[in-house]
């Protein structure tokens, strides 16, 4: 993508909550997010730096790294921190001390300076001799009005929100319920409903990690052979404008709940596809849009335990005519190979769903199967994510 697709505008005093997500006017655009590298480079590189990695482990004194694990929730807290005052976005006009950002935002300059100095040395934000802090290639992505920007989503995973959800691992390892319903006695979704700044703020932090792949999504195959495409759970809508801007002879359905559909609406307006995009209010439980001859789930199943899984293709099935186009975007994940990713991802299913996860390519296969589907193919995205191709099979080759 090349114009903004920035979801809100910053908060001016810098510690409120952000207002409603509106993509702002591409004029503003301060310097884009290079577009990632091909798939299979970042995985070699990725490979190569978990090598270097563990050599590195080998050669320090164990207490080194493990202190430095150990204080990942301190970083956390920085980041949280750097996003609410708008670090990043107050150092793109040019390098600052802590006294110069200190005095525009009334907070004291010392521990200012040693809060960002400690960011600086976690590779966020660069410091030089003269004490003056300036972005770097990290916190150029912290900027909101940049396209791409990871602003909302590290707002989101170091929030006092998932902060909270956390505290209740032990509880999680005994019972297997996630944090949601362990804190609030409802599931994420149901707790979004009651609180619409936490579901805005979880679609935004989508959008981050979405214009990772989106470029990649919307120019697979696949999508050129679909009239008519229903994105189930759709969020904000971003991958959905996307798919619909690459592919002219495209109508589309996102089906989402009612607040989040809200935000959908103003950014496939700004992005210019609101036309051939029909916003519906519903539920994958119920029912998924008529006369789609191709589905599409970005980042649904790992939401959903195998039962609630099953719920959904079974849906999906019923809504697609043979041969119809199941397209789904997960992070498959093999049960005995630790990756940083999506490890890290699938615990951040466990404690923030419904007893979702991450899956494999043949526990998906296997779902998929079972309710009547043929996985066909997989194209691996820049994101750790892969795009799962499946195809409607006739009614006799379901099991
Ligand atoms: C992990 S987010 C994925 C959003 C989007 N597909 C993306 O990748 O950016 C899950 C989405 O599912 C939606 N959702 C949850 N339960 C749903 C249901 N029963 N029916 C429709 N959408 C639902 C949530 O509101 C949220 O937007």
């Amino acid at each position: 993508m090349t114009e903004d697709t920035t979801p809100h505008a910053p908060p001016e005093n810098g510690l409120q909550s952000p207002a409603l997500p509106v993509a702002p006017d591409s004029s503003q655009d301060r310097g884009h997010i290079p577009p990632p590298a091909p798939h299979w480079l970042i995985r070699l590189v990725h490979q190569l730096r978990m090598l270097l990695l563990r050599l590195a482990i080998r050669m320090m004194p164990p207490q080194l790294t493990l202190f430095e694990l150990a204080t990942g929730g301190i970083v956390a807290q920085m980041l949280q921190q750097a996003i609410q005052l708008n670090i990043a976005d107050r150092l793109d006009a040019g390098p600052m001390t802590a006294a110069e950002l200190g005095t525009e935002l009334n907070l004291r300059s010392d521990e200012l300076h040693r809060m960002l100095r400690a960011c600086s040395s976690a590779g966020v934000f660069s410091l030089d001799s003269a004490g003056r802090f300036s972005n770097n290639y990290l916190s150029r992505a912290m900027r909101s009005r940049v396209s791409g920007t990871f602003r909302d989503t590290v707002d989101y995973f170091t929030s006092p929100e998932i902060n909270e959800v956390w505290t209740e691992l032990p509880n999680t390892l005994r019972t297997g319920q996630g944090g949601y319903e362990q804190l609030h006695g409802c599931s994420v979704w149901e707790w979004y409903a009651q609180n619409p700044a936490a579901e805005a703020r979880f679609a935004r932090s989508m959008m981050g990690l979405s214009a990772l792949d989106a470029q990649g999504i919307a120019s697979a195959r696949p999508f050129r052979q679909i009239k008519k495409l229903g994105d189930l759970g759709g969020g904000a809508g971003l991958i959905l404008s996307e798919i619909l801007r690459r592919n002219p002879q495209l109508q589309g359905v996102l089906l989402d709940a009612e607040g989040v559909l809200h935000i959908a609406q103003q950014l496939l307006t700004k992005r210019g596809v609101a036309e051939r995009a029909e916003l519906q209010p519903g539920s994958f439980f119920q029912d998924v849009p008529n006369g789609c001859d191709g589905l599409f789930l970005k980042n649904i199943l790992h939401d959903w335990d195998d039962a609630d899984v099953r719920t959904i293709l079974g849906n999906c099935r019923s809504g697609l005519p043979v041969g119809g186009k199941l397209l789904l975007v997960e992070m498959l994940h093999e049960p005995n190979t630790p990756n940083r990713v999506s490890s890290i991802s699938d615990v951040q299913m466990m404690m923030a769903t419904a007893r979702g996860r991450e899956r494999s390519e043949a526990e998906l296969a296997s779902l998929l199967k079972e309710q009547g589907f043929e996985l066909t193919r997989i194209h691996p995205l820049p994101g750790f994510q892969s795009l799962i191709e499946a195809t409607a099979q006739p009614p006799a080759a379901a099991h």
